[in-house]
């Protein structure tokens, strides 16, 4: 993502002028967050015309009330006031309803929008939050829906109210003195220019600095959720550093975004009353001559400061309108951008009971982040309903990769890898997902009971469940021993257990979930001799009726498994049973030395 610092400068050229009105034109995509609360949007429009039409009104009672000072009867002069009276009224009942009918279309459609964004972000796969951090996402949820807030709920019927008197107030003047008028007329090319050229800059600035923005706290949501780790290694001061660098950044663009709308304030302000100073100058003078009545002078001038007054208001929304673009560029980015991984238009469906076989067809994959070496190449492998396959191998040797592969959290670029007989690329990832439980190799705890953070894997399961879950995957005990039991808090990621802790409630999720296929990644790693025997033993019970797929460096581990795949930088470089492997010399033979005999003797 670009955080360009630097806000591009240069002559406004023409290719620019298109650039900056579909840019603005980037509003109308929030229409289709607008479009079924129409009700509201019409209710709240027509609260604007009327509150707008009656404060247009009120000029012409003006003339006729100073017109009248020396002429009219009190009577007419008590009329006039109490029409004023119920003008004010109406008015005050007009503005208070706008309000509320604007007010809570903003605070719907961004609640619709920030829905949106969750609803898109979550389901992307894996290569999405390479490019992005997760902070990053929050802030366009947050502070970006917030801009967009204060444009549906306050901005843009602030602007369109001030649209409809700055017409109609035009008109009245026209019809109050097309002299006057035309003078005025001179003045409105010289205060829109300056909005146009200034507003631009306001765009660009404004979109800097939300990125700004994001990016402090991309950074400071890493830094906080690795805390102990920054801690550890004494880091804080070069992670306050960082932090105050990119806020500070943030701070400073957003200066220049002030300073750009306070100039254009100054230039707006003091051209428009300048040009009604000349203009009543004028006027006073045809007063003077006869020309023209008072009440017409105070009427036109009323009606004068009333338009001047929206274009000074026009001027302000329209940089916030502009900064307003800005965020929703960035939300819209989000919302369309396209997922390296699609379901099919008509996925297929499996035919149940799913029997849990699994293909892969010289399959060929890199990382879209890392393309020029290969994380898997060239796999063909088949595993039988049923079959337990253990993978080993060096660190970095793919074996997280075939798991990831088998979830589709990634595409292949050359092969396949079929499910049952049926493509994954033709089924609804949802679809077969459901099928596959995982134990994955850092498990991932959420913010909720020990009871909650089992039930993740079947959320229909009843408590005694997850109580046989549990005890299953040898974690009963410590989990009873928590100070209140299966409801015991966990904290966030899980910060509260110990790493053997979170993988027996991982692979209790797992085992509760109960699916035709299972995946353990590393799972037993941290635990100790006696809960891993334990484990295995569920493990093994788990595995006699299902497909399972075990990812472990131990090989004491994969020693049972009906066969071992020894992968190598990406390639099955040889398969079979851990007697036929040792006997055949290769990787597997010098690890097992290695690991059984501490390498001194052969086996
Ligand atoms: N998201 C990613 N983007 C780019 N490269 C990646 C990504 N994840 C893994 N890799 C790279 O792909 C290769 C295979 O990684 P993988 O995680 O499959 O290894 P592994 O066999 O599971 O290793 P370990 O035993 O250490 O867990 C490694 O070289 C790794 O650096
Ligand atoms: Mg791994």
């Amino acid at each position: 993502m670009a955080r360009n610092s630097s806000a591009p400068t240069g002559a406004p050229g023409a290719s620019e002028e298109r650039e900056t009105s579909r840019k603005v034109g980037i509003l109308a995509s929030l229409w289709p967050f607008m479009k079924p609360y129409g009700p509201l949007v019409f209710g709240a429009i027509m609260a604007l015309i009327l509150t707008s039409g009656l404060s247009l009104t009120l000029p012409l009672a003006v003339r006729r009330v100073v017109d009248n000072f020396r002429t009219g009867s009190s009577e007419i002069l008590d009329q006039y006031f109490l029409a004023a009276l119920a003008i004010a009224g109406l008015l005050a009942i007009g503005t208070g309803l706008r309000y509320a009918l604007v007010t809570k279309l903003g605070e719907r459609v961004v609640a619709d929008i920030r829905m949106a964004v969750f609803d898109r972000v979550i389901g992307m796969s894996p290569h999405f939050f390479e490019k992005i951090m997760t902070g990053e996402v929050l802030s366009r949820i947050t502070t970006d829906t917030t801009l967009i807030q204060s444009v549906v709920g306050s901005s843009a019927s602030i602007a369109l109210r001030n649209l409809l008197i700055f017409v109609g107030g035009m008109v009245l003047m026209l019809l109050t003195s097309a002299k006057l008028t035309g003078m005025v007329l001179l003045i409105v090319p010289a205060v829109i220019v300056p909005i146009l050229v200034l507003g631009r800059r306001l765009r660009v600035i404004s979109r800097e600095n939300q990125d700004w923005i994001a990016a402090s706290s991309g950074n400071a949501g890493e830094a906080l959720s690795a805390v102990q780790t920054v801690q550890a290694f004494t880091g804080e001061t070069d992670s306050r550093a960082k932090f105050a660098e990119l806020t500070e950044t943030s701070y400073d663009v957003s200066r220049k975004r002030i300073r750009t709308r306070a100039f254009l304030t100054v230039i707006v302000i003091f051209l428009v009353f300048s040009g009604i100073v000349g203009v009543l100058w004028i006027g006073a003078n045809d007063v003077r001559a006869g020309i023209m009545t008072e009440g017409t002078l105070v009427q036109f001038v009323i009606y004068s400061v009333l338009v001047s007054g929206a274009v000074a208001a026009l001027s302000e929304i329209w940089s916030e309108l502009q900064r307003a673009a800005g965020a929703t560029e960035r939300l819209v980015e989000m919302l369309n951008s396209i997922d390296s991984v699609q379901d099919p238009d008509a996925p297929q469906m499996l035919a149940l009971p799913v029997r849990g076989e699994i293909a892969f067809d010289d399959v060929t994959f890199h990382y879209p982040s890392r393309p020029e070496t290969a994380a898997l190449n060239g796999i063909s492998l088949n595993v039988a309903p049923g079959e337990t396959v253990a993978f080993v191998g060096p660190s970095g040797a793919g074996k997280t990769t075939i798991i990831q592969m088998i979830l589709r959290f990634y595409d292949p670029e050359t092969g396949q890898i079929r499910l049952d007989g049926v493509p994954l690329t033709s089924l609804a990832r949802d679809d077969f997902r459901k099928h596959i439980a995982l134990v994955p190799q850092d498990p991932m705890i959420f913010a909720s009971s020990a009871k909650e953070n089992i039930r993740f894997g079947r959320p229909t399961a009843t408590d005694a469940e997850v109580e046989a879950a549990a005890q299953a995957a040898a974690a009963h005990d410590f989990i009873s021993a928590l100070p209140d039991g299966y409801d015991s808090y966990l904290g966030e990621r899980g910060v509260m257990l110990s790493g053997g802790q979170k993988q027996r409630i991982a692979i209790a999720r797992a085992i509760l979930r109960d699916a035709p296929v299972l995946l353990l990644d590393e799972a037993t790693s941290a635990l100790d001799a006696e809960s891993e025997r334990a484990v295995q033993h569920a493990v093994d019970q788990l595995s006699s009726d299902r497909t399972t797929l075990i990812v472990a460096h131990r090989l004491a581990t994969v020693k049972k498994a009906d066969r071992i795949v020894v992968m190598e930088e990406g390639q099955i470089v040889a398969q079979g049973t851990h007697d036929e492997l040792v006997s055949g010399g290769g990787l597997y033979a010098r690890l097992a030395r290695l690991q059984f005999t501490d390498g001194v003797s052969p086996l």
